[in-house]
């Protein structure tokens, strides 16, 4: 494909909830921009600080020594500004005053529905890096984030099996995820959970209950139960009240996690996909591969373009929920 000789400039910002591995991501894409030759500017806090014109210049060395660290340093930000027509034309303004020629979004699926609104609207250039501890993202296997947050889950759950086992306790555990179970549902295999209600099923009730009335006797067993915190059931508090309640002898404690799992140094392997994407990105942008979503797919970097149905169509692996289901059985 021939390259695009009208880029020049770029920008790059971090959007909606923040990730582990945004900061790889953000040195990835400067230093692959400025190895092309291309100027670069970073956007503080995201959509907002477009709108607010906050813009600062990014050099090689501006980006050294945050490959490791969690969060990021450009900050970030939910605008509901930039839902307007209003906004995203202030937005345009100053990306034109700063004679920005491409821009590169790193975030989830709120950030790139902004993307999407903004170039059905004004010329210039997206392309997007999923970053988001969900790993809710349709046309990708992979978001920045999910490996270090899946590991921060099991870190903590494997603590609380120790108090859980020491007095045959059942523990019911909140994990983020308000529209997906991706998170909830590999935390539940890699602890070892007996049951894991995540928002795309239904039928975990009947579940919990087999285990609570067959395997769970007297206290000889300790369980986890992990919950996505946008389960229909309510999240972890409801659920461990209705237990509670129906079965009083049963000693239950909850935990919720909540924002430890968006913190820390990022895995290897969200340094590595960070890096990958964020080269990707830069290619896609100077070959005319423009309002897509950098994605991995069987491990080889995929285009997926902008789209309204990116909730409908998330894909979800329901192959999880069996193995689950098909080792607890075994008791
Ligand atoms: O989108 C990522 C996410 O971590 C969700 O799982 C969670 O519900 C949400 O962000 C919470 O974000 P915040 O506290 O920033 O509103």
């Amino acid at each position: 494909m021939k390259q695009r000789k009208d880029i020049s400039r770029i920008a790059v910002f971090t959007s909606g909830g923040d990730a582990p591995g945004m900061n790889a991501a953000v040195r990835a894409v400067t230093r692959a921009a400025l190895a092309h030759q291309l100027e670069v500017y970073g956007i503080k806090r995201g959509y907002q600080g477009m709108i607010e014109n906050d813009f600062v210049k990014l050099e090689a060395g501006d980006v050294s020594g945050i490959m490791h660290l969690g969060g990021t340093f450009l900050q970030t930000a939910r605008s509901k500004e930039f839902r307007t027509h209003e906004g995203r034309k202030k937005a345009f303004e100053n990306l034109k005053n700063h004679q920005i020629d491409g821009v590169v979004v790193i975030g989830g699926d709120g950030s790139f529905a902004g993307a999407l609104a903004f170039t059905q609207e004004f010329d210039i250039p997206f392309v997007g890096i999923p970053g988001t501890i969900d790993n809710d993202m349709y046309g990708t296997d992979y978001t920045i984030g999910y490996d270090t947050a899946l590991n921060t889950v099991v870190e903590a759950v494997d603590k609380i099996k120790d108090t859980a086992n020491s007095h045959g306790r059942i523990f019911f555990i909140e994990v983020m995820g308000r529209e997906a179970g991706a998170l909830a549902l590999k935390a539940g295999l890699a602890c070892g959970a007996e049951v894991t209600f995540i928002p795309e099923i239904q039928n975990e009730e009947e579940e919990l209950e087999k285990f609570l009335t067959k395997d769970y006797k007297n206290k000889q067993r300790s369980g986890i139960v992990m919950v996505a915190e946008g389960d229909r059931a309510g999240g972890a508090l409801k659920l461990a009240e209705k237990v509670q309640k129906n079965h009083p002898e049963i000693d239950v404690r909850v935990t919720i996690l909540g924002h430890i799992q968006r913190g820390g140094s990022p895995s290897a392997n969200d340094r590595v996909a960070a890096t990958q994407m964020g080269v990707a990105a830069i290619d896609a942008l100077l070959n005319n591969q423009i309002n897509v979503m950098i994605g991995m797919k069987n491990n080889k970097i995929v285009h997926v373009p902008f789209s309204n149905e990116v909730k409908t169509n998330r894909e979800f692996n329901a192959d999880l929920l069996k193995i689950q289901q098909l080792i607890n059985s075994a008791y």
